[in-house]
């Protein structure tokens, strides 16, 4: 039985503005056991200080779902590590399939902000899996091995397990098709052994949760595989009592 405590994180992409969130927690917060799985929200740059002041007096914490890798400079439109963490962020989504796939976030990019983040006191819940195609060809393991060397080659082993990772399957985000409990404990257990080829200890110890159509009919199989500590949760977090019911299965 590991000893990871469980990690459930509400990805709410672009959804739910200051006031959205502010019912959200209000419905949500008191729903939830004093004990039990750490809970991040994950809302929108517009929406964190707000949810960081609601989430203070609870055990949820909050992040961002994305930075900058520099700390501050002339990139219109962008926020940094540090800016999050001055208002009470706690961790970073970094490396999200949309953020690869519709705003050309690369491994290299990722090796940089990986970094940062840490440097800035953020947690880095780190985001990889593979598409339908690859996954057609075979070509998982490679690609999940691709990822995870790149995005950490610049990560200090000390480090390692101050990171979260998410393995979401391309394929399953947002389609309401769920990785098997099979498939998606096989993924996660090639990216634990890719942690222990960098460090025992640190493989251990490091979150790795599953992402992807995770829903309160299907999260308490998912998290019951060994190596799966929680989940990084899209569509289904957006209903507080949907939310709370998978926290509850976690
Ligand atoms: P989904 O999204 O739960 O809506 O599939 C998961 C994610 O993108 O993190």
């Amino acid at each position: 039985m590991s000893e990871r405590t469980s990690y459930v994180a509400a990805n709410w992409k672009m959804n739910k503005a200051i006031e959205e969130a502010e019912a959200f927690l209000g419905a949500f917060l008191p729903k939830r056991a004093e004990d039990g799985p750490e809970v991040v929200i994950c809302p929108s740059y517009l929406a964190l200080k707000a949810t960081v002041e609601l989430c203070a007096q609870s055990r949820a914490r909050v992040a961002a779902q994305n930075m900058h890798e520099q700390d501050g400079g002339a990139f219109t439109g962008e926020v940094s590590a540090p800016m999050l963490h001055e208002i009470g962020v706690d961790a970073v989504v970094l490396g999200h399939s949309e953020r690869r796939q519709y705003f050309n976030e690369t491994d290299e990019a990722l090796a940089r902000k990986v970094p940062a983040a840490l440097a800035a006191g953020l947690e880095p819940i780190l985001c990889v899996g593979e598409t339908e195609k690859q996954r057609d060809a075979d070509e998982t393991e490679a690609v999940l091995s691709q990822q995870v060397s790149t995005d950490l080659a610049a990560v200090e082993t000390a480090q390692l397990d101050r990171l979260v990772i998410a393995y979401e399957p391309v394929w399953a985000i947002g389609t309401g098709r769920t990785a098997t409990p099979e498939q998606a404990q096989e993924a996660v257990l090639s990216i634990r052994e890719l942690v222990r080829s960098r460090d025992q200890s640190a493989a251990e110890r490091i979150r790795i949760v599953y992402g992807g159509s995770m829903k309160p009919e299907n999260a308490a199989e998912l998290i019951a595989q060994p190596d799966i500590d929680g989940g990084l949760v899209g569509g289904a977090s957006l209903d507080p009592d949907d939310f709370a019911a998978i926290v509850a299965a976690a």
